[in-house]
């Protein structure tokens, strides 16, 4: 029976569909035939549903809002979207770093926290994590960095051996190590975590004078986290917890904020500054450069198609708007090319084009056809012209955002300033940010992460590392890790292990 009330099936062309249910056969007992297109269609399509998943950050989800100006930080910056009292709407989407996009969302991993605003002037894409650091500080290391994260080329399994090789030959992870291995290592949700730009920017103001920033997106609902033990059971129950959390929050009208604040470095402190401030694997300490208030980020609307809004959605940090620019940060540098040749990989050439995705503000650009061209071009197709055709404002727009360098072409580390080292902010961490409590969930974390499939000699440089971050911290952590193995086999570690014993004959 029909119900008039309800739309009727149609082909993608348009057309009625005979039927939802039963394939054009000859005969009930015959072959279906070649010619119910429907049928095909239906097979066709869904053979196509699925697009590559995200290289790093396949799982993951978001929701749209807007972020209000709430500060005056136009002394500091010309952007039209922190200018005083503006509104600007945005997408947002959180994410595991490691995970493909069926893993569960409490395994211990950064989060990622991308960002784009439909801004007046273009889109602007603030790609950021839940970690005001990160592992390693020049790109070249980045795919090394997630390939020991991922899955060995053998078992496709992933492997804590792997994992802490690449640490461990990488002192510069420590800082963002101990943070992941601490309790923010796990937020509760997604809606208990911050969110940074790890990197430092540029914000240059109307007169043209140039500052270093960091952002800071504080949660407004406080900071909460999971034990390792918490996020084990929740991965068993709930593969989607994060997802579901954030969805229904938002579907029953409990709206997340965010509060954003910068940390502003006048240009000129940049050069002996105590700590290199384009170096990624460090902080810049509060006490140095305080939070100034910006505005206020809510997500207010959930997606009604999560791969048209979601999936698709392509953040890319080269999306930077008039008032932002780049810095040294080489790692910032690499990222401004990777994201949209992923993009187009991953989507396809006007990825740009796909709702999500298009600016709110005008496009003229000369870019044109291609697979799935669906914004109109029209001529003139080419610049300079002199048929009215768009022409860049070189007197507004003419001047990037940019900064001195020289010497030669070199492949070299960062130059070092003062207080540079890798243990030292990791250590300032351990000692003066985590109370007992959360010192001593930081050991059992890290005992339990060794205690899984870690081998020698990659145990011994792991004590190693932590010594390095903390003296005591490391005894504890190679205490716990050598009691349990001597709880499991208590021969195996007096015979097996000479550095073993002389480390603790030292001690
Ligand atoms: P502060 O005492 O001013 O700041 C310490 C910050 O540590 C807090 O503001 C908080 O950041 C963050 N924090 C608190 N608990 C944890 C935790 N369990 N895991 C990770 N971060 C936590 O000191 P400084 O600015 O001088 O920094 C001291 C150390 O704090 C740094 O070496 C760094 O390891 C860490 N830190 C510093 C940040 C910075 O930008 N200065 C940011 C985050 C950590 P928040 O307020 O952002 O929640
Ligand atoms: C995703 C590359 C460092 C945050 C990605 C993707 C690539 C990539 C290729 C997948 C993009 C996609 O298919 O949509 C790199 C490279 C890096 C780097 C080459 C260093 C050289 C970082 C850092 C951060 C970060 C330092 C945080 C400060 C993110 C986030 C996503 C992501 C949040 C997911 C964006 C989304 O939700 O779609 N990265 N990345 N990345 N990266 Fe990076």
């Amino acid at each position: 029976m029909t119900d008039s009330t309800r739309p009727f099936t149609t082909t993608d062309a348009g057309i009625p569909a005979e039927s939802d249910e039963h394939s054009l056969t000859a005969g009930p007992a015959g072959p279906i035939l070649l010619q119910d297109g429907y049928l095909i269609e239906q097979m066709a399509q869904f053979n196509r549903e699925r697009i590559p998943e995200r290289q790093p950050h396949a799982k993951g989800s978001g929701a749209f809002g807007h972020f209000e100006v709430t500060g005056d930080v136009s002394a500091y910056t010309k952007a039209a979207l922190f200018q005083p009292g503006v509104t600007t709407e945005l997408v947002a989407r959180f994410s595991t770093v490691a995970g493909e996009r069926g893993s569960p969302d409490t395994w211990r991993d950064p989060r990622g926290f991308a960002l784009k605003f439909y801004t007046s002037e273009g889109n602007y894409d603030m790609v950021g994590n839940n970690t005001p650091v990160f592992f390693v500080k020049d790109p070249m290391k980045f795919q090394h960095f997630i390939r020991s994260q991922k899955r060995r080329a053998d078992n496709n399994l992933r492997d804590h051996d792997m994992q802490w090789d690449f640490w461990t030959l990488s002192p510069e992870s420590a800082h963002q190590v101990t943070w992941l291995m601490g309790d923010r290592g796990i937020p509760r949700t997604w809606r208990h975590m911050n969110g940074y730009t790890s990197h430092t920017y540029m914000w240059v103001n109307a007169e043209g004078r140039q500052f270093w920033v960091k952002y800071h997106f504080k949660t407004d609902q406080g900071v909460e986290f999971f034990t390792q033990h918490e996020a084990d059971q929740m991965a068993a129950a709930d593969t989607d917890y994060h997802t579901r959390d954030l969805f229904e929050h938002i579907a029953k009208g409990e709206y997340p904020s965010w509060t954003l604040y910068v940390q502003v470095m006048p240009y000129g402190d940049a050069e002996n500054y105590r700590f290199n401030p384009f170096d990624l694997t460090k902080v810049w300490p509060h006490g140095d450069y305080p939070l100034i208030e910006v505005g206020r980020m809510t997500l207010d609307r959930n997606p009604t198609d999560n791969h048209a809004e979601i999936e698709q959605a392509a953040f890319q940090p080269n999306n930077l708007v008039p008032g932002i620019g780049p810095s040294p940060d080489r790692m910032l540098l690499a990222r401004l090319f990777s994201y949209a040749d992923a993009h187009r990989h991953r989507i396809g050439g006007n990825y740009q084009q796909l709702p999500v995705n298009a600016p709110t503000s005008p496009v003229h650009s000369y870019s044109k056809d291609g697979a799935m061209a669906y914004r109109k071009t029209s001529d003139p197709v080419y610049a300079p012209n002199t048929k009215g055709g768009p022409a860049a404002d070189t007197e507004r727009y003419g001047s990037p955002p940019t900064w001195q360098t020289d010497g030669a072409i070199t492949r070299s580390a960062y130059v070092s300033h003062a207080e540079d080292d890798d243990w030292g902010q990791a250590g300032t961490m351990v000692r003066e940010v985590l109370d007992d409590a959360a010192r001593e969930r930081l050991v059992d974390n890290v005992v339990g992460h060794l205690l899984n499939g870690v081998t020698e000699p990659v145990l011994e440089r792991a004590f190693e590392y932590w010594h390095n971050v903390d003296k005591d911290l490391g005894g504890r952590i190679e205490d716990g890790v050598r009691a349990k193995q001597d709880e499991k086999d208590p021969k195996a570690g007096e015979q097996g292990n000479p550095a073993r014993r002389s480390m603790r004959s030292k001690a």
